[in-house]
């Protein structure tokens, strides 16, 4: 059964518009279709110009991403009735942290630039012809693997990241998930130059906000950064503030079961870093000033040993 639908459609076209604006074209399309069925609709019976990517309209594919009442993600894997508002209308816009091209298409090279920077292809350490057979990995170690295995490319993490959106140096979720993809695979032989590759592309950046967890296809791209983050550090890519501020908090935090802000601060910039330290020097006697200077020794908490139990149980790497 059809029913009146109203796309509100973000319309721009870098070609000849200096601005965009909203076109609201109404359609008699069922609300069981998908966000992209009614577009495909509206395409062809109302306004041929309209633009957008798609390909397989199975979740497959990964280019029909687009803002859908404010949140990202694959319209076609969107039923219209979950998105319609009150008014029966449903907001469309290109992917955020994307430059617009032509009304839902965005352009797309900060993405794959980040991606193919990765070397997004095995790299054993010796050549095929040298084998008879295939390199098998066992179920053990495909377990790791098949989360991010699923990923479709399609950048809905990438455009709902907010450190992308202040810092478009960041590598961001999905390059970091592949990285940790060829990192973890066992057939690979360059795994501390992934790394080190990764930790240049701002790996560190990531504020663990969890909003790329909001993924089509549960990759989980923040749980492989943690994965990777961890990997560095095992890996002995320690001397940058990320690592040494992810160290030195999980050492305070050990010893007494608090965060000792003082020895943090310090940890970060570098014990042995004199400038750095030389730098952050009118911000401690603002804070000193205010009555805000943290104590310099602090009591460790009552069960410390609980604490200390809980990093031995995960393993938890320590500055
Ligand atoms: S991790 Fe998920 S959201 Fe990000 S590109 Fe891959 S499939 Fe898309
Ligand atoms: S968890 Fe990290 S990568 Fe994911 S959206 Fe937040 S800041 Fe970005
Ligand atoms: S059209 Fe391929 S993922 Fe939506």
């Amino acid at each position: 059964m059809a029913d009146k639908i109203v796309l509100d459609l973000f319309r721009f076209d870098q070609a000849v518009d200096e601005v965009p604006h909203r076109d609201r074209v109404e359609i008699d399309f069922p609300e069981t279709s998908t966000v992209l069925d009614a577009l495909e609709y509206a395409k062809a019976e109302v306004d041929g110009s309209i633009s957008f990517r798609r390909s397989c309209r199975s979740a497959i594919c990964g280019s029909c991403s687009m803002n859908i009442n404010g949140t990202t993600g694959l319209a076609c894997k969107t039923p219209l009735k979950t998105v319609l508002r009150d008014d029966r209308s449903v907001k469309l816009d290109p992917m955020p942290n994307f430059e617009p091209m032509k009304d839902l298409v965005v352009h797309m090279d900060p993405f794959w630039d980040r991606y193919s920077r990765l070397k997004p292809y095995l790299q054993p350490a010796d050549k095929d012809s040298d084998h008879e057979r295939e390199r098998r990995v066992s179920p053990e170690d495909m377990k790791k693997l098949v989360a991010v295995a699923n990923c479709v490319m399609c950048a809905t993490c990438y455009s709902l990241c907010p450190v992308v959106s202040v810092d478009p140096s960041f590598a961001g979720p999905a390059a970091i998930a592949y990285a940790y993809r060829f990192i973890e695979d066992v057939r690979d032989s360059k795994r501390k130059e992934r790394v080190a590759q990764i930790s240049d592309d701002y790996l560190w950046l990531c504020a663990h906000c969890y909003a790329c967890s909001y993924c089509p296809k549960h990759v989980e791209p923040q749980d492989d950064i943690i994965a990777v983050k961890r990997i560095s550090i095992e890996e002995g890519l320690t001397n940058a503030p990320g690592p040494r501020h992810a160290l030195v908090v999980a050492k305070t935090i050990k010893q007494s079961g608090m965060l000792n802000e003082n020895e943090v601060i310090i940890g970060t910039v570098g014990r042995f870093n004199f400038k750095g330290i030389a730098s952050i020097m009118p911000l401690g006697l603002r804070m000193a000033a205010k009555g805000k200077v943290p104590p310099l020794f602090m009591k460790p908490v009552d069960k410390v040993s609980e604490i200390r139990t809980i990093y031995e149980a995960l393993e938890v790497p320590v500055g």
